[in-house]
């Protein structure tokens, strides 16, 4: 097992979107035989306060993790990546977390996002992208259109100016460097709280129907969010907008332009594009991994884990557990066990999945419609690659207009 302990730790050490192509052998590999497997810290052992760090990435070990918050707390998010964002509800336990969640669910619902008109509103987003190269015959999908379009929409659902959304990005995208370049994470949270506070000061003053002014008129036993949570809970929320559908929507296509009969089959049968985000969903999670830590001694796949343990729990590979998936390395878009937990599951379970879907299903279909002949340049391969976070960082693709 040595070899794969390195292997972990390499992968660990080079951030969460190392470029690595297929870990699914070695991931294989640890739940055949080492379902438990100490890594190297990947926090800070004196801030988060842990001695040991663990990785599980079995299907059922993942889920039973998950569904036992009493055992497995999330706090160590709030003691690492809190640093910088402020504590959000990500790394929130019991009632605090309560509360913050029913504070905040009825905001992040696609209709209470933007009324009725929603999905006309992200088509005519996802339509301008493509405008912009639609007469050029070949792009990178992944520059000129996955990278920016959800945030360009979630800051349109936060009701913030068109022109900020290169800012918004770049910014959320130095908050992401956290774990491995501290003073930028640290800047960029502290430049999107100087952005935000005005933003908050003036929705107080004068109202309003976005996101925003509703997480301000959020209320639940006549408590209500502060200013500095909503600062905190807008910074983690742009970083989900920045870091994750776009990583979905490349995985997509990259399944789409590497296999001609499935692509035949999503064109000709538009219904069967929810079933290709599930199914891509759960073949390449674009969040692979998510973190909890033990507060009491307990086991986990029989094997005793001692108080205060992080886990990094692999959702990526639990995705691809033969335990629980027929053929899990396959590509099934019939797929009958479709229950993947790519958006986690019970109480942290995405909070965003609505908006993730509802973004992906728009921009997939506005992609179809409007170009033909799609193909991935020649001279150009490109692969999912990361560890933490997966997808392509390039789409380069030659087409026609349709
Ligand atoms: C394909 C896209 C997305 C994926 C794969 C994804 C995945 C996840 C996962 C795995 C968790 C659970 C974290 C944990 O258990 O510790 C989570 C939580 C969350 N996500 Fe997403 N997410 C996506 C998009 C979004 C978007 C677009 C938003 C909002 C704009 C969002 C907002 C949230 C929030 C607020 C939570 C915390 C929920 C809680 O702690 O109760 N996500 N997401």
């Amino acid at each position: 097992m040595g070899s794969d302990v390195l292997d972990i730790q390499t992968l660990l050490g080079m951030g969460p979107m190392a470029p690595v192509a297929n870990p699914y052998p070695l991931y294989k590999r640890l739940r055949d035989e080492s379902p438990v497997v100490e890594t190297i810290q990947t926090v800070d052992t004196a801030v988060a306060g842990n001695h040991r760090s663990v990785m599980i990435t079995r299907y059922a070990d993942v889920k039973a993790v998950l569904s036992d918050n009493d055992t497995f707390g999330s706090g160590i998010v709030n003691r690492t990546m809190g640093l910088v964002m402020g504590p959000t509800i990500v790394g929130m336990n019991g009632r605090e977390h309560f509360k913050h969640r029913t504070l905040i669910t009825p905001s992040m619902t696609p209709r209470a996002l933007k009324g009725d008109d929603f999905p006309t509103l992200i088509r005519e987003i996802a339509d301008d992208y493509i405008d912009q190269f639609i007469d050029e015959g070949a792009v990178d999908l992944h520059a000129r259109f996955f990278f920016h379009y959800p945030l360009t929409v979630f800051v349109s659902v936060l009701g913030l100016p068109p022109e900020d959304v290169d800012w918004v990005h770049r910014t959320a995208c130095d908050l992401c460097l956290v774990t491995h370049e501290p003073e930028k994470g640290v800047q960029a949270a502290e430049q999107l709280l100087q952005y935000f506070t005005p933003v908050i000061e003036a929705r107080r003053r004068d109202g309003g129907q976005d996101m925003i002014s509703r997480l301000i008129a959020a209320q639940i036993d006549g408590e209500r969010l502060s200013d500095h949570e909503i600062v905190s809970f807008l910074r983690l929320l742009v970083l989900a907008g920045a870091e994750t559908t776009n990583h979905l929507l490349g995985s997509c296509f990259y399944q789409l332009l590497h296999n001609h009969e499935l692509m035949r089959q999503v064109r000709a049968n538009r219904a069967l594009v929810p079933a290709l985000i599930a199914e891509t969903m759960r073949w390449e999670s674009p969040i692979s991994t998510v973190m909890r830590e033990t507060h009491t001694d307990t086991h986990i796949a029989g094997q005793p884990v001692e108080k205060g343990v992080a886990v990094l729990c692999h959702i990526g590979s639990a995705n691809r557990d033969e335990r629980r998936f027929r053929a899990p390395d396959t590509f099934d878009l019939q797929r009958q066990d479709k229950e993947h937990i790519a958006f986690g599951f019970g109480r942290h379970y995405c909070a965003g999945s609505h908006l993730a879907r509802l973004e992906a299903e728009i921009g997939i279909n506005a992609i179809l419609d409007r170009l033909r002949d799609i193909e991935p340049q020649a001279d150009e391969p490109f692969d999912v690659i990361g560890f933490s976070f997966r997808g392509p960082d390039r789409v380069p693709v030659t087409f026609c207009r349709a």
